[in-house]
Formats: C-alpha cells, sequence, structure tokens
C-alpha cells in the first residue's frame, strides 16, 4: 500500500505520525505546499485549485490512496479532488466527525470546533457532526496557532496569551476537535487550558480509525518508506519531519 499525503504546511505530519505508529502503509509520500502556506485565510475557488493541483503532483507516483492531512482543504476541495485523481481520496474532516460520533456517546454533549477561518467558515465539521445527531457545537476560529506552531512555540507565554485570547469566554467542551492538523502540537496546553474532562478529537487518529472501519487495512509493515516533497524549501521540511516524527 503506497498513500499519498498532502497538508498546506507541516500539520499533516501529525496525521504521518499516526500512520506509522499504527504501520498501515509500506510508503508513505507526503507533500507539504509549504510556499503557500496558510491555506486558512484563502478563499473557496483558490484552496479548490491548490487541492487539484496537489492531485496532479501526486500523479508522479503510483498511489493507492490519497489522504488530505489538511481540514481546510477537506472543508472545500475533496469532490473536486476526486473528479481529477484515478485513485481514492479521503479527509480528515469527515474522519474526525465519525472518530467523534464513536467516542462522544452522548449526543447532548458540548462539542467545540477550532480550525483555520475557513475551515470554520464552511460548516463542514457542523453539518457531518448534525447528521450525526449532535446538536450543541460551537466553533472558533483559531488562526493564530497556526504561526506559532510553524514556529515550534508549544508552550510558553505567547502560547498562553493566545489561549486566553481565544477562549476567555468559552466554557470547558466535553469534546474538543482539533479542526486543523497543527493543532495536535499543541495538544497539551489545550488540554491543561481546558481540564481532564474535555476529550481531545485528533485528525491523525481520526484518520487511522477511518482507515480501519472503512477500507478494513488490517497488514501491518515492519518499516514505511517515507519522502518528503514541498513547494518551497524541502529541506526544512525534512528536518522538522525528523524532529516531529522520531525525537
Ligand atoms: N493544516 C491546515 C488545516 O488542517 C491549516 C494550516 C493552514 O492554514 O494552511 O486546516
Amino acid at each position: 500500500m503506497k498513500v499519498g499525503v498532502f497538508d498546506s504546511g507541516i500539520g499533516g505530519l501529525t496525521v504521518v505520525k499516526s500512520l506509522l505508529d499504527k504501520k498501515l502503509f509500506e510508503e508513505i509520500v507526503y507533500f507539504g505546499d509549504t510556499a503557500r502556506v496558510p491555506y486558512g485565510s484563502k478563499d473557496k475557488n483558490t484552496i479548490i485549485r491548490y487541492g487539484i493541483e496537489a492531485v496532479e503532483f501526486f500523479k508522479n507516483f503510483e498511489l493507492d490512496l490519497i489522504i488530505v492531512a489538511c481540514n481546510t482543504v477537506s472543508a472545500y476541495a475533496l469532490d473536486e479532488m476526486r473528479e481529477a485523481a484515478t485513485c481514492p481520496i479521503i479527509g480528515v474532516v469527515q474522519a474526525g466527525v465519525l472518530a467523534t460520533s464513536n467516542a462522544v456517546k452522548e449526543k447532548s454533549s458540548h462539542i467545540l470546533v477550532i480550525g483555520t477561518k475557513a475551515t470554520v467558515n464552511s460548516k463542514a465539521y457542523e453539518l457531518g457532526l448534525n447528521t450525526e445527531g449532535f446538536q450543541s457545537l460551537q466553533t472558533k476560529a483559531t488562526p493564530l496557532f497556526v504561526p506559532l506552531v510553524e514556529e515550534e512555540l508549544y508552550e510558553g507565554a505567547i502560547l498562553n496569551a493566545a489561549l486566553s485570547h481565544y477562549f476567555c469566554d468559552i466554557e470547558a467542551p466535553d469534546a474538543l476537535i482539533l479542526g486543523c492538523t497543527h493543532f495536535p502540537l499543541i495538544s497539551k496546553a489545550l488540554q491543561e487550558y481546558f481540564g481532564e474532562k474535555t476529550l481531545l478529537i485528533h485528525s491523525g487518529d481520526a484518520i487511522v480509525e477511518h482507515l480501519q472501519e472503512k477500507f478494513h487495512l488490517d497488514k501491518k509493515y515492519e518499516e514505511s518508506k517515507l519522502s518528503f516533497f514541498a513547494s518551497e524549501n524541502p529541506e526544512a521540511l525534512r528536518k522538522i519531519a525528523q524532529k516531529w516524527l522520531y525525537e
């Protein structure tokens, strides 16, 4: 099994980490559009165009599956990408909805979704969660977390100021959907902020669950061959991947 993993930048590496932990693929080809990140402040047509370009890039490899490890792209561009692709494509939003539905048994639970402006404006999570029967939903765009993660500020005064800025009038939810693949890197700080009772839903774990449930992937590969591509400065991406995935 050979899979392509796509994100606007480095956030999708958190999904790669989950795939590696479960040894689901023989080969993983990662593409981060580092020259054009962030996608979260861009409009729908631009996000769709970038998504289709990523599909074209992946045609250089004979892939069995493409994982869109970017909530922003998953929220807007999956249909168009599927039309352009020659292999199946799955996205983290749909997987996140499914994972929430599996993990949160009480439909009246209060669920907070955080993500980029584009993801929040798309209402993709709300639509999916409503279909699953959840009614008590709140969304909050938290775009500042993206550059903080890119700067590796996973803790400290600047992150704490951003947490208070976004959440000072928000009560701790029963479940918090990390609707941006950058956010698992600050999950410790988010968990501390909201407390142990809040369940965090992570796109990487959600994708693994989705693959196991819908694609019945049960074979384990001892080693996965990994290659990294970026639209700008691939060396920087490789370095950060080395750090995030193996240290
Ligand atoms: N990693 C992207 C996501 O999951 C967000 C970063 C961006 O704004 O490009 O939505």
